[in-house]
């Protein structure tokens, strides 16, 4: 049977958890997309501990709290959201559905919660803000420093609420699936927020490498410093976020730089394999930078369940990544808002389920390690 073209698929009936949603896009995305987005660095050791830490974390309920409503709602860098929860940055997300990012953004608004524009984006930044959503933008810095210049101009011009610097990617981490399947981008699908979008590299089917980290690798400065985070802070007057962050003497070197938040994240074991859960480090990390800021988190984040262990253990919110691709790629954008409609009703079980009235009431809640 030919395969139906991606905007002919059904639209999808929503599901009631994200591993349904993983089971349904593994079925519809080509095997090396499929790969790209689910797969993770090296031996995928990091990839698979992100869970494992996440389900050791049994959290104790309170009961008998005399409340019989809640509230989800969260403040994140200052500003008012449906949920304690952000779409993560992802690349390329027409790769998964030709409504890409721009129908994840407009779930996003659905939700009300903010979606993360990656600098990666095959959907240029002025059409995402377009939606309507909140949105924040997630900066990869450049080799060339006048195109960062220009980048940060059409983010504040575009209207993007903060700006999200992602740091643990100096290069591409080594994913084997992708080296394997030579991964490279469709003709169809570009970075349209880069002049180099159309670059070859990112095209080429080399065997042995993957194209992606190719052109990531050839644009992206992998020298940057803390100087440099402290020279955006002059001259963007947006909250900063620091992503990628696991080690807390990181995390205190954010504070000093003067950024609004970090996210304590292994980039869903994308990066460094061998690096430990993000959920192993957020503890301390919550502890050093004590109210210097706020600290998200994300890698691994499948459910309810996990919103509220990172709420106990400290973070003021989430970021979802790869739940929201499987979505996007089963049912486009109503897939996308389907998925987070589901999100939105876990977290409000999770809370009622554990006696907090919000999501600030759950740092008050116990964790125990387990197994
Ligand atoms: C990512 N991630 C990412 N991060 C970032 O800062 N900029 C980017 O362009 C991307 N691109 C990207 C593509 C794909 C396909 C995935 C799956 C992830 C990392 C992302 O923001 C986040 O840190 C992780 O995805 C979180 O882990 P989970 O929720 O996917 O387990
Ligand atoms: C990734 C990059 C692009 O994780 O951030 O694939």
């Amino acid at each position: 049977m030919v395969e139906p073209a991606l905007a002919d698929r059904p639209t999808a009936t929503p599901e009631v958890t994200f591993a349904d949603y993983g089971e349904r896009a593994r079925a519809v995305l080509a095997p090396d997309v499929w790969d790209y987005v689910s797969g993770g660095g090296g031996a995928e050791v990091t990839l698979a501990a992100n869970r494992v830490a996440l389900d050791r974390v049994a959290v104790l309920p309170r009961v008998l709290r005399g409340r019989d409503t809640v509230d989800t709602g969260a403040r994140l860098l200052g500003q008012s959201y449906a949920l304690p929860v952000g779409v993560a940055p992802m690349a390329y997300q027409r790769l998964v559905h030709p409504d890409g990012e721009a129908g994840l953004a407009a779930a996003a608004r659905a939700a009300g919660v903010p979606y993360v524009a990656s600098t990666l984006s095959s959907t240029p930044i002025e059409q995402i803000t377009a939606t309507g959503a909140p949105v924040w933008f997630q900066l990869y810095w450049l080799r060339d420093r006048t195109l960062v210049r220009d980048l940060l101009d059409r983010v504040v011009a575009a209207g993007c609420r903060a700006l999200v610097v992602t740091v643990d990617v100096p290069v591409l981490g080594r994913r084997p699936r992708d080296l394997r399947n030579a991964f490279r981008l469709p003709a169809d699908v570009v970075a349209a927020n880069l002049p180099n979008g159309r670059d070859t590299l990112a095209h080429a089917g080399v065997p042995g490498v993957s194209a992606i980290a190719a052109h990531t690798d050839a644009s992206f400065d992998s020298a940057l410093r803390w100087a440099d985070l402290a020279w955006l802070r002059q001259h963007v007057d947006l909250p900063l976020v620091v992503k990628g962050v696991l080690d807390p003497r990181d995390a205190i070197e954010a504070v000093r730089i003067g950024a609004d938040a970090v996210v304590v994240s292994n980039h869903g074991g994308r990066q460094l394999d061998g690096a430990p859960a993000s959920v192993t480090m957020l503890p301390e990390v919550v502890d050093a930078v004590g109210d210097g800021c706020q600290v998200l988190l994300d890698s691994g984040i499948r459910g309810g369940s996990d919103v509220l262990r990172a709420l106990a253990l400290g973070a003021a919110g989430v970021l979802v990544g790869r739940p929201l691709l499987w979505a996007l790629a089963v049912g486009g954008r109503q897939g996308a808002q389907d998925a987070l409609a589901l999100l939105a009703a876990e977290v409000r079980d999770a809370l009622t389920l554990a006696g907090c009235a919000d999501p600030t009431a759950a740092a008050g809640l116990r964790t125990l390690g387990t197994g």
